[in-house]
């Protein structure tokens, strides 16, 4: 058998960590591939978190992040780092998760160093550069890069081909976050966070940079109001470390009997917390695709989602940052059987569990000329 196929796994932030841990474990795992994971550490803590939970200790460690880092001192201090080790590393594909500056530039320097670029979560698209700031951007700069896009639906296979892309180089394979919210989800994790079984379980997170300011401070006033307004509900808010979110989370909730300010969980916990909310208030990506397999009805606090498919199946909606429309919507379902019925219906339209074994199999037949033989062996 030939050399075994150098394989550069990249993981900045949390979600990009969870997204990735099944893949690396599924890439480890052949015989064909030498697997480093490369952490830009963009995220410090929440990184470190999800690795340690699916035991992934990084290869190298680039420790990029600093308080309230701004985008164009991150975006440069990555770019440095990151072509530095492609040099040093020589692999024979780089492969990056998501939409985030970590990707954008892991992309862009893997494309100046000539190194052939997966995107795994590809094609997501809102069309609205402002919407999610930087995001949208970020993957579509990874998108006009990659060699091989890895998108979760057919939607998001749609979205590439109208810009252009060639159909070959697309491969729907589901999305990666639901391989490990499975593997996660199928034990009952220890939730060390009192909460009163007699109330009911709103499960709060923010975190988009297009919502800081004003945007957020109507969102946690309509926190405010939907408990005030319903005696039987409690809130537990995991509150992002991004200093532009937490410092007006603790100003405008703190001390209210009925919502619990905490610390950002980690992946387990959090997905325990899911099982347990009745009700989902999010402007994240990843909660978008989690909370639906999860049968958990999400309000979604932003003017776009890059993530149609469960809106158009009516289990996820878009709310906005308007103060009233999220009490409205909110208190909608807290209050209507019926419509909450309709949204807390569990089905997964990001992904079977099976999506990091298909990128798998994608990259063993492009990668591998003896590739029959080493799927004996694999
Ligand atoms: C980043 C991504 C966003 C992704 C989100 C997931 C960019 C521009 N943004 O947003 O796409 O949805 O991660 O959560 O790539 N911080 C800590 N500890 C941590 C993590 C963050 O203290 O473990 C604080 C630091 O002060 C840091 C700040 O949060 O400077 C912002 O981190 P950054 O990665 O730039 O942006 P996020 O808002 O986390
Ligand atoms: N998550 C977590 N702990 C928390 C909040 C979220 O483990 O306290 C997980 C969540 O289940 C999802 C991911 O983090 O898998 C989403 O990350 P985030 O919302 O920060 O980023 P996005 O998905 O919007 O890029």
């Amino acid at each position: 058998m030939s050399q075994p196929k150098h394989i550069l796994c990249i993981v900045g932030t949390r979600p990009e960590g969870i997204k990735m841990a099944p893949l690396i474990k599924a890439l480890k795992r052949e015989s064909w591939a030498r697997v480093t994971v490369l952490a830009t550490a963009q995220h410090r803590g929440l990184l470190d978190q999800v690795l340690s939970l699916f035991d992934i200790r990084p290869d190298v460690d680039l420790d990029i992040m600093r308080a309230n880092q701004a985008l164009p001192e991150l975006t440069a201090r990555l770019i440095t780092a990151l072509d530095e080790k492609f040099v040093e590393l020589s692999p024979d594909v780089v492969l990056a998760q998501g939409d985030t500056t970590t990707v954008m530039t892991a992309a862009l320097v893997a494309f100046y160093r000539r190194i052939p670029f997966g995107h795994v979560e590809a094609g997501l698209r809102t069309h609205d550069l402002d919407n999610p700031f930087p995001e949208e951007m970020n993957r579509l700069v990874a998108g006009h890069l990659a060699r091989w896009h890895f998108v979760p639906t057919e939607r998001s296979r749609q979205n590439l081909l109208r810009e252009g892309i060639a159909d070959a180089a697309i491969h729907v394979t589901g999305n990666t976050v639901i391989d490990a919210l499975l593997e996660v989800a199928a034990t009952d994790w220890p939730l060390d966070i009192p909460l009163d079984p007699d109330r009911r379980l709103i499960l709060v997170t923010a975190h988009r940079r297009e919502n800081f300011g004003e945007p957020f401070r109507a969102v946690c006033r309509a926190i405010r109001t939907l408990v005030d307004r319903h005696p039987d509900v409690e809130v537990l808010y995991p509150v992002h470390p991004n200093p532009n979110i937490s410092a007006v989370a603790h100003e405008l909730l703190d001390g209210h009997p009925r919502i619990r300010l905490c610390s950002p969980l980690d992946y387990a916990p959090f997905v325990e917390a899911q099982k347990r909310a009745c009700l989902i208030l999010t402007d994240s990506g990843g909660v978008q695709e989690e909370a639906p397999a999860l049968g958990k009805p999400v309000l979604v606090m932003r003017s776009e989602t890059e993530r149609p498919e469960a809106v158009d199946e009516g289990v996820v909606r878009l709310v906005g940052t308007d103060e009233e429309r999220i009490v409205e919507e909110a208190s909608r379902l807290l209050d209507d059987p019926r419509a909450y019925r309709q949204m807390a219906r569990g089905i997964s339209p990001y992904g079977d569990g099976k999506a990091s074994q298909r990128i798998v199999d994608v990259l063993r037949a492009a990668l591998c000329q003896d590739a029959s033989s080493v799927m004996g062996e694999s």
